[in-house]
């Protein structure tokens, strides 16, 4: 060990509110290979392929009121994940669940954010997942207000591109998020909540971390899934929809259809489903909640609060 900083003026400040909120992410239990870890030593080996090459899956799940918001379908999800890349998941979907349990009950969080995380695991550098020893298993969980809370949201339509499924599948909901992460570096820049992701033909995707729904002349529509991420939220709204208004259209989306919709929302479940009231720059019909997405909201707020298990005895 070397005591003596090599680069002194490497340890560069981080802003204090950041600061704070790291503070509360320290005290907080994570579920890290087996084991309950307090957030301030919750750390990954510097050879984790996870971190070096993004070669990992991930989940993000919400528990409302102790009730944990279809957590079949996000393991589902995550062991689709891994299995399209060909990683071995060291937990069966039973103990995974069990894991998550247990990093809730250990934090005494009953609505919060949950984040599964399986990296390939340490090893040596070289792309070849052959290099690692054994996968990695992360359980975060904090409390998470929704991403934008309730207001209607700005989006802008990024430069950059949803490649797949030409490359990675947008099913598979993997650690490389760097094409978001540029497409939300271009709406930061321009003062929009998010961005707005389409295809390599133009068409409309998703945003950054949710999917999109449209409203035209009472009909409900959204993109089909050949580029994006198979939304769990999105597949609650659809099923919310049918009761409602009858069946959501699966198709595709421009960018036009969307600057002339009665009503756009999107849907995840970081940020739960809130009105879309401003499309670069266009204002969508008179940029409020409008009433289809409003009839959602309030299904979707009552569906949480009611379905999944306690996971917490009372
Ligand atoms: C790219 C992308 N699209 C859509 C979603 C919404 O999916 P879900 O409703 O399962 O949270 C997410 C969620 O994180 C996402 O990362």
């Amino acid at each position: 060990m070397i005591d003596e900083p090599i680069v002194p003026d490497m340890n560069w400040p981080i802003t204090p509110p950041l600061a704070e909120s790291l503070k509360d992410m320290f005290d907080l239990w994570v579920f890290l290979d087996g084991r309950m870890v307090k957030g301030a030593d919750a750390s990954v080996s510097v050879w984790d392929h996870g971190l070096l090459y993004g070669d990992g899956i991930y989940e993000g799940i919400r528990v409302y009121g102790g009730r944990i918001f279809k957590l079949e379908a996000h393991l589902a999800r995550l062991f689709d994940s891994a299995r399209a890349i060909q990683l071995a998941m060291p937990l069966t979907p039973e103990q995974f669940a069990g894991a998550i349990i247990a990093t809730l009950r250990a934090n005494n969080l009953k609505d919060a954010h949950i984040r599964p995380v399986v990296t390939r695991g340490p090893g040596k550098p070289g792309l070849d997942p052959r290099r690692t020893i054994r996968s990695s298993v992360m359980i975060l969980a904090s409390a998470a207000p929704p991403t934008f809370g309730d207001k209607p949201v700005r989006l802008l339509t990024a430069a950059i591109r949803r490649k797949a499924p030409l490359s990675i599948d947008g099913r598979i909901k993997s650690l490389n998020y760097l094409d978001n992460i540029m497409a939300k570096l271009q709406s930061n820049a321009f003062g929009a909540d998010d961005a707005l992701m389409l295809d390599p033909s133009g068409f409309v995707v998703e945003a950054t971390a949710s999917n999109i729904f449209l409203v035209k002349n009472g009909k409900l529509m959204t993109p089909a899934l050949t580029a994006a991420l198979p939304g769990i939220t999105r597949q609650v709204v659809m099923e919310l929809s049918v009761k409602r208004f009858g069946a959501v259209f699966e198709q595709s989306v421009s960018l036009s259809d969307l600057y002339t919709a009665d009503e756009v929302f999107i849907a995840g479940t970081a940020s739960e489903i809130v009105a879309v009231g401003e499309i670069d720059g266009r204002i969508i019909a008179d940029g409020k909640t409008g009433l289809i997405t409003a009839d959602l909201q309030k299904d979707y707020k009552e569906l949480v609060r009611t379905s999944g298990n306690l996971v917490f005895d009372s």
